[in-house]
Protein backbone atom coordinates (compact mmCIF):
# COMPACT_ATOMS: atom_id res chain seq x y z
CA UNK A 1 0.00 0.00 0.00
CA UNK A 2 1.19 3.39 -0.95
CA UNK A 3 0.95 5.98 2.38
CA UNK A 4 1.73 9.97 2.12
CA UNK A 5 4.32 11.03 4.82
CA UNK A 6 5.06 14.80 5.96
CA UNK A 7 8.68 14.65 5.20
CA UNK A 8 9.13 19.01 5.27
CA UNK A 9 7.62 21.80 6.44
CA UNK A 10 8.48 25.66 6.31
CA UNK A 11 6.07 29.05 7.18
CA UNK A 12 6.38 32.78 6.80
CA UNK A 13 5.07 35.76 8.52
CA UNK A 14 5.76 38.95 6.35
CA UNK A 15 7.75 41.37 8.00
CA UNK A 16 7.58 42.69 11.73
CA UNK A 17 4.74 41.68 14.36
CA UNK A 18 2.05 44.16 14.67
CA UNK A 19 0.93 44.58 18.49
CA UNK A 20 -2.58 45.26 19.69
CA UNK A 21 -1.70 48.93 21.16
CA UNK A 22 -0.42 49.56 17.28
CA UNK A 23 -3.75 48.87 16.05
CA UNK A 24 -5.04 51.04 18.92
CA UNK A 25 -2.29 54.01 18.02
CA UNK A 26 -3.95 53.04 14.21
CA UNK A 27 -7.04 54.31 15.38
CA UNK A 28 -8.93 50.95 15.90
CA UNK A 29 -11.56 51.64 18.39
CA UNK A 30 -9.90 48.51 20.60
CA UNK A 31 -7.83 47.49 23.56
CA UNK A 32 -5.27 45.07 24.07
CA UNK A 33 -7.05 43.83 27.35
CA UNK A 34 -10.12 43.49 25.14
CA UNK A 35 -7.85 41.55 22.38
CA UNK A 36 -5.92 39.25 24.77
CA UNK A 37 -8.93 38.48 27.16
CA UNK A 38 -11.20 37.54 24.25
CA UNK A 39 -8.66 36.05 21.98
CA UNK A 40 -5.19 35.56 23.03
CA UNK A 41 -3.84 37.36 20.31
CA UNK A 42 -1.06 39.61 21.33
CA UNK A 43 0.52 40.29 17.66
CA UNK A 44 -0.29 39.40 13.62
CA UNK A 45 1.89 40.46 10.58
CA UNK A 46 0.35 42.61 7.75
CA UNK A 47 2.39 42.08 3.79
CA UNK A 48 3.28 45.06 2.16
CA UNK A 49 1.38 46.28 0.07
CA UNK A 50 3.63 44.31 -2.90
CA UNK A 51 3.03 41.41 -1.14
CA UNK A 52 1.42 38.99 -2.44
CA UNK A 53 0.09 35.39 -1.44
CA UNK A 54 2.14 33.56 -3.47
CA UNK A 55 5.35 35.38 -2.34
CA UNK A 56 4.50 34.57 1.23
CA UNK A 57 3.87 30.89 -0.13
CA UNK A 58 7.18 31.37 -2.02
CA UNK A 59 9.26 31.53 1.27
CA UNK A 60 7.69 28.74 3.10
CA UNK A 61 7.37 26.15 0.23
CA UNK A 62 11.21 26.60 -0.07
CA UNK A 63 11.76 26.26 3.63
CA UNK A 64 9.70 23.12 3.31
CA UNK A 65 11.81 21.67 0.09
CA UNK A 66 15.10 22.24 1.98
CA UNK A 67 13.74 20.73 5.21
CA UNK A 68 12.32 18.18 2.96
CA UNK A 69 16.10 17.53 1.24
CA UNK A 70 14.11 18.11 -2.07
CA UNK A 71 14.84 20.26 -4.56
CA UNK A 72 11.91 22.09 -6.16
CA UNK A 73 11.91 19.94 -9.48
CA UNK A 74 11.16 16.90 -7.35
CA UNK A 75 7.65 18.67 -6.58
CA UNK A 76 5.07 16.91 -9.22
CA UNK A 77 1.96 18.67 -7.44
CA UNK A 78 0.95 22.04 -5.87
CA UNK A 79 -1.55 22.63 -4.01
CA UNK A 80 -2.34 26.28 -2.36
CA UNK A 81 -5.44 26.61 0.01
CA UNK A 82 -6.25 30.02 -0.37
CA UNK A 83 -9.17 32.59 0.10
CA UNK A 84 -7.06 35.60 -1.09
CA UNK A 85 -5.34 34.50 -4.10
CA UNK A 86 -3.14 36.67 -5.99
CA UNK A 87 -5.72 37.35 -9.06
CA UNK A 88 -9.20 35.91 -9.61
CA UNK A 89 -6.79 33.21 -12.15
CA UNK A 90 -4.37 31.48 -13.00
CA UNK A 91 -4.38 29.86 -9.35
CA UNK A 92 -1.96 31.07 -6.99
CA UNK A 93 -0.79 27.67 -7.43
CA UNK A 94 0.70 28.06 -10.85
CA UNK A 95 2.20 31.42 -9.93
CA UNK A 96 4.07 29.48 -7.02
CA UNK A 97 5.03 26.98 -9.26
CA UNK A 98 6.48 29.57 -11.95
CA UNK A 99 8.41 31.20 -8.72
CA UNK A 100 9.55 28.31 -7.97
CA UNK A 101 11.75 27.35 -11.31
CA UNK A 102 9.26 24.34 -11.80
CA UNK A 103 6.99 23.20 -14.43
CA UNK A 104 4.94 20.03 -15.78
CA UNK A 105 3.50 18.70 -12.58
CA UNK A 106 -0.21 19.79 -11.55
CA UNK A 107 -0.95 22.57 -9.95
CA UNK A 108 -4.40 24.08 -8.66
CA UNK A 109 -5.68 26.38 -5.31
CA UNK A 110 -8.45 24.93 -2.84
CA UNK A 111 -11.07 26.93 -1.47
CA UNK A 112 -12.38 25.94 1.60
CA UNK A 113 -11.52 29.28 3.91
CA UNK A 114 -9.58 28.25 7.11
CA UNK A 115 -10.25 24.67 6.87
CA UNK A 116 -8.43 25.02 3.37
CA UNK A 117 -5.36 23.22 4.17
CA UNK A 118 -6.91 20.53 5.64
CA UNK A 119 -8.81 20.26 2.19
CA UNK A 120 -5.47 20.37 0.05
CA UNK A 121 -3.87 17.83 2.71
CA UNK A 122 -6.48 16.07 2.14
CA UNK A 123 -6.83 15.56 -1.41
CA UNK A 124 -2.77 15.52 -1.84
CA UNK A 125 -3.08 12.48 0.17
CA UNK A 126 -5.69 10.61 -1.89
CA UNK A 127 -3.90 11.57 -5.22
CA UNK A 128 -0.44 9.92 -4.04
CA UNK A 129 -2.45 6.93 -2.31
CA UNK A 130 -3.87 6.85 -5.93
CA UNK A 131 -0.09 6.20 -7.18
CA UNK A 132 -1.03 9.47 -9.51
CA UNK A 133 1.47 11.59 -7.72
CA UNK A 134 4.78 11.02 -5.35
CA UNK A 135 5.84 14.57 -4.02
CA UNK A 136 3.54 17.23 -3.36
CA UNK A 137 3.75 20.87 -1.99
CA UNK A 138 0.73 21.09 0.17
CA UNK A 139 0.85 25.24 1.27
CA UNK A 140 -2.04 27.64 2.74
CA UNK A 141 -1.28 30.99 2.24
CA UNK A 142 -3.25 34.41 2.71
CA UNK A 143 -3.03 38.07 2.87
CA UNK A 144 -6.40 38.47 4.90
CA UNK A 145 -5.43 41.99 5.80
CA UNK A 146 -6.63 42.89 2.02
CA UNK A 147 -10.07 42.10 3.00
CA UNK A 148 -10.57 43.62 6.41
CA UNK A 149 -12.63 46.41 7.00
CA UNK A 150 -10.40 48.72 9.65
CA UNK A 151 -13.63 50.20 10.80
CA UNK A 152 -15.17 47.10 12.03
CA UNK A 153 -13.33 46.07 15.30
CA UNK A 154 -15.09 42.94 15.87
CA UNK A 155 -13.52 41.12 12.93
CA UNK A 156 -9.97 43.37 11.92
CA UNK A 157 -8.37 42.89 15.54
CA UNK A 158 -8.65 39.02 14.92
CA UNK A 159 -6.50 38.24 11.23
CA UNK A 160 -3.44 38.37 9.80
CA UNK A 161 -1.07 37.38 7.02
CA UNK A 162 0.87 34.58 6.66
CA UNK A 163 1.78 31.03 4.63
CA UNK A 164 2.60 27.76 6.11
CA UNK A 165 3.77 24.67 3.27
CA UNK A 166 4.48 20.84 4.21
CA UNK A 167 5.93 18.17 1.75
CA UNK A 168 4.09 15.48 1.25
CA UNK A 169 5.89 12.57 -0.40
CA UNK A 170 4.82 8.62 -1.06
CA UNK A 171 6.63 6.22 1.05
CA UNK A 172 5.73 2.70 2.56
CA UNK A 173 5.47 3.44 6.28
CA UNK A 174 2.52 5.49 7.04
CA UNK A 175 2.12 8.75 7.62
CA UNK A 176 -1.71 10.62 7.42
CA UNK A 177 -3.59 7.76 8.66
CA UNK A 178 -7.14 9.39 8.34
CA UNK A 179 -9.03 12.48 6.78
CA UNK A 180 -12.30 13.61 7.44
CA UNK A 181 -14.15 16.55 5.24
CA UNK A 182 -17.34 18.25 5.62
CA UNK A 183 -19.93 21.32 4.34
CA UNK A 184 -22.91 22.77 5.26
CA UNK A 185 -23.53 25.43 3.07
CA UNK A 186 -26.55 26.66 4.44
CA UNK A 187 -24.48 28.60 7.14
CA UNK A 188 -22.17 31.00 4.19
CA UNK A 189 -23.58 33.89 5.63
CA UNK A 190 -21.70 33.73 9.19
CA UNK A 191 -18.86 34.22 7.40
CA UNK A 192 -17.87 35.39 3.83
CA UNK A 193 -16.79 38.19 1.98
CA UNK A 194 -19.99 38.61 -0.35
CA UNK A 195 -18.64 40.52 -2.53
CA UNK A 196 -18.15 39.74 -6.60
CA UNK A 197 -16.07 41.82 -9.46
CA UNK A 198 -18.79 42.08 -12.50
CA UNK A 199 -18.46 44.18 -15.64
CA UNK A 200 -15.12 45.94 -14.01
CA UNK A 201 -16.44 47.01 -10.32
CA UNK A 202 -16.84 45.25 -7.53
CA UNK A 203 -20.37 44.42 -6.66
CA UNK A 204 -21.49 43.72 -3.20
CA UNK A 205 -19.27 43.79 0.05
CA UNK A 206 -15.77 43.32 -0.79
CA UNK A 207 -15.00 42.68 3.12
CA UNK A 208 -15.24 40.37 5.45
CA UNK A 209 -18.09 40.06 7.57
CA UNK A 210 -18.59 37.62 10.80
CA UNK A 211 -21.20 36.74 12.97
CA UNK A 212 -18.52 36.08 15.81
CA UNK A 213 -20.82 34.10 18.46
CA UNK A 214 -22.78 31.81 15.50
CA UNK A 215 -19.07 30.77 14.50
CA UNK A 216 -17.68 30.28 17.60
CA UNK A 217 -20.37 27.81 18.73
CA UNK A 218 -20.43 25.88 15.57
CA UNK A 219 -16.15 25.54 15.38
CA UNK A 220 -16.38 24.31 19.17
CA UNK A 221 -19.01 21.98 17.86
CA UNK A 222 -17.60 20.56 15.13
CA UNK A 223 -14.19 20.70 16.03
CA UNK A 224 -14.54 18.03 18.86
CA UNK A 225 -16.96 15.92 16.13
CA UNK A 226 -14.28 15.72 13.70
CA UNK A 227 -11.41 15.40 15.91
CA UNK A 228 -13.55 12.09 16.93
CA UNK A 229 -14.18 10.74 14.07
CA UNK A 230 -10.94 10.92 12.42
CA UNK A 231 -8.88 9.54 15.68
CA UNK A 232 -11.93 6.46 15.44
CA UNK A 233 -11.17 5.70 11.45
CA UNK A 234 -7.52 5.27 12.56
CA UNK A 235 -8.84 2.98 15.71
CA UNK A 236 -6.28 5.84 17.75
CA UNK A 237 -8.15 6.60 21.58
CA UNK A 238 -7.74 9.78 21.78
CA UNK A 239 -5.69 9.33 24.87
CA UNK A 240 -2.79 8.57 22.26
CA UNK A 241 -2.59 12.00 20.56
CA UNK A 242 0.43 13.43 21.34
CA UNK A 243 -0.68 17.25 19.60
CA UNK A 244 -3.56 18.50 18.92
CA UNK A 245 -3.23 21.54 16.34
CA UNK A 246 -6.24 23.27 15.38
CA UNK A 247 -7.00 25.90 13.04
CA UNK A 248 -5.93 28.79 15.09
CA UNK A 249 -8.68 31.23 15.29
CA UNK A 250 -9.08 32.44 19.45
CA UNK A 251 -7.59 30.50 22.07
CA UNK A 252 -10.78 30.20 23.57
CA UNK A 253 -11.94 27.81 20.88
CA UNK A 254 -8.79 25.80 21.11
CA UNK A 255 -9.18 25.56 24.64
CA UNK A 256 -12.47 24.06 24.60
CA UNK A 257 -11.52 22.01 21.94
CA UNK A 258 -8.61 20.51 24.14
CA UNK A 259 -11.25 20.47 27.32
CA UNK A 260 -13.93 18.81 25.57
CA UNK A 261 -12.10 15.67 24.07
CA UNK A 262 -10.34 15.43 27.24
CA UNK A 263 -6.71 16.66 26.20
CA UNK A 264 -4.83 18.39 28.53
CA UNK A 265 -3.63 21.90 26.85
CA UNK A 266 0.49 20.88 27.44
CA UNK A 267 -0.75 18.93 24.05
CA UNK A 268 -2.13 21.53 22.01
CA UNK A 269 -0.23 23.55 20.26
CA UNK A 270 -1.00 27.40 20.50
CA UNK A 271 0.60 29.90 17.49
CA UNK A 272 -2.41 32.44 17.29
CA UNK A 273 -0.96 34.58 20.06
CA UNK A 274 1.64 35.64 17.89
CA UNK A 275 0.28 35.46 14.71
CA UNK A 276 -3.58 35.98 14.94
CA UNK A 277 -6.31 34.03 12.62
CA UNK A 278 -4.12 33.51 9.22
CA UNK A 279 -6.73 31.21 7.63
CA UNK A 280 -5.92 28.84 5.52
CA UNK A 281 -2.06 29.67 6.64
CA UNK A 282 -2.64 28.85 10.20
CA UNK A 283 -2.22 25.01 10.61
CA UNK A 284 1.05 24.54 8.49
CA UNK A 285 2.59 27.49 10.49
CA UNK A 286 1.47 26.34 13.32
CA UNK A 287 3.03 22.26 12.47
CA UNK A 288 6.22 24.04 11.28
CA UNK A 289 6.65 26.40 14.59
CA UNK A 290 6.04 23.53 16.73
CA UNK A 291 8.37 21.11 14.53
CA UNK A 292 11.39 23.69 14.74
CA UNK A 293 10.96 24.05 18.24
CA UNK A 294 10.98 20.19 19.11
CA UNK A 295 7.84 19.37 20.30
CA UNK A 296 6.49 17.86 17.17
CA UNK A 297 8.85 15.13 16.66
CA UNK A 298 9.13 11.86 14.53
CA UNK A 299 6.50 8.85 15.55
CA UNK A 300 3.97 11.34 17.33
CA UNK A 301 0.23 11.19 16.14
CA UNK A 302 -0.89 14.87 15.51
CA UNK A 303 -4.53 15.90 14.98
CA UNK A 304 -4.75 18.26 12.71
CA UNK A 305 -7.91 20.00 12.17
CA UNK A 306 -9.47 22.77 10.39
CA UNK A 307 -13.00 25.11 10.57
CA UNK A 308 -13.89 28.14 8.97
CA UNK A 309 -16.41 29.97 6.10
CA UNK A 310 -18.16 27.96 3.83
CA UNK A 311 -19.06 26.68 6.44
CA UNK A 312 -16.27 24.12 6.24
CA UNK A 313 -14.46 21.89 8.44
CA UNK A 314 -12.02 18.21 8.51
CA UNK A 315 -9.34 16.89 10.49
CA UNK A 316 -6.52 15.01 8.71
CA UNK A 317 -4.70 12.72 11.95
CA UNK A 318 -0.99 12.30 11.07
CA UNK A 319 1.77 9.88 12.02
CA UNK A 320 5.06 12.17 12.10
O1 LIG B 1 -11.65 31.11 11.27
C1 LIG B 1 -12.81 31.29 12.01
C2 LIG B 1 -12.87 32.78 12.18
N1 LIG B 1 -13.68 33.29 13.20
C3 LIG B 1 -13.50 33.12 14.52
O2 LIG B 1 -12.73 32.36 14.99
C4 LIG B 1 -14.33 33.98 15.39
C5 LIG B 1 -15.11 33.24 16.44
N2 LIG B 1 -15.67 34.19 17.36
C6 LIG B 1 -14.94 34.81 18.28
O3 LIG B 1 -13.76 34.55 18.43
C7 LIG B 1 -15.63 35.78 19.20
O4 LIG B 1 -17.02 35.74 18.96
C8 LIG B 1 -15.09 37.23 19.02
C9 LIG B 1 -13.66 37.31 19.52
C10 LIG B 1 -15.16 37.64 17.56
C11 LIG B 1 -15.94 38.19 19.83
O5 LIG B 1 -15.94 37.82 21.19
P1 LIG B 1 -17.32 37.79 21.98
O6 LIG B 1 -16.97 37.43 23.36
O7 LIG B 1 -18.26 36.91 21.23
O8 LIG B 1 -17.74 39.30 21.94
P2 LIG B 1 -19.09 39.96 21.34
O9 LIG B 1 -19.08 39.91 19.85
O10 LIG B 1 -20.26 39.40 22.06
O11 LIG B 1 -18.90 41.46 21.77
C12 LIG B 1 -18.87 41.80 23.17
C13 LIG B 1 -18.62 43.28 23.27
C14 LIG B 1 -19.54 44.13 22.41
O12 LIG B 1 -19.83 45.31 23.16
P3 LIG B 1 -21.20 45.45 23.96
O13 LIG B 1 -22.29 45.31 22.92
O14 LIG B 1 -21.20 44.35 24.96
O15 LIG B 1 -21.09 46.82 24.55
C15 LIG B 1 -18.70 44.49 21.23
O16 LIG B 1 -19.08 45.72 20.63
O17 LIG B 1 -17.28 43.58 22.82
C16 LIG B 1 -17.33 44.63 21.85
N3 LIG B 1 -16.24 44.46 20.91
C17 LIG B 1 -15.02 45.00 21.09
N4 LIG B 1 -14.54 45.77 22.05
C18 LIG B 1 -13.25 46.16 21.96
C19 LIG B 1 -16.23 43.74 19.76
N5 LIG B 1 -15.02 43.80 19.20
C20 LIG B 1 -14.25 44.57 20.01
C21 LIG B 1 -12.91 45.00 19.95
N6 LIG B 1 -12.45 45.77 20.96
N7 LIG B 1 -12.07 44.63 18.96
Amino acid sequence: MIHARITGTGSCLPGDPVSNLALVARGVDTSDEWIVERTGIRTRHLASAGTATSDLALEASRMAIAAAKLAPADIDLIIVATSTPDFIFPSTACLLQAKLGIKGGAAFDVQAVCTGFIYALATADAMIKTGMHKKALVVGAEVFSRILDWRDRGTCVLFGDGAGAVVLEASDKPGIRASSLHADGSQAGILCVPGQVAGGVVSGDPFLRMDGQAVFKLAVKVLDEVARETAAKANLPLEKIDWLIPHQANVRILNSTAKKLGLPTDHLIVTVDRHGNTSAASIPLALDHAIRAGRVKPGHQVMLEGVGGGFTWGAVLVEM
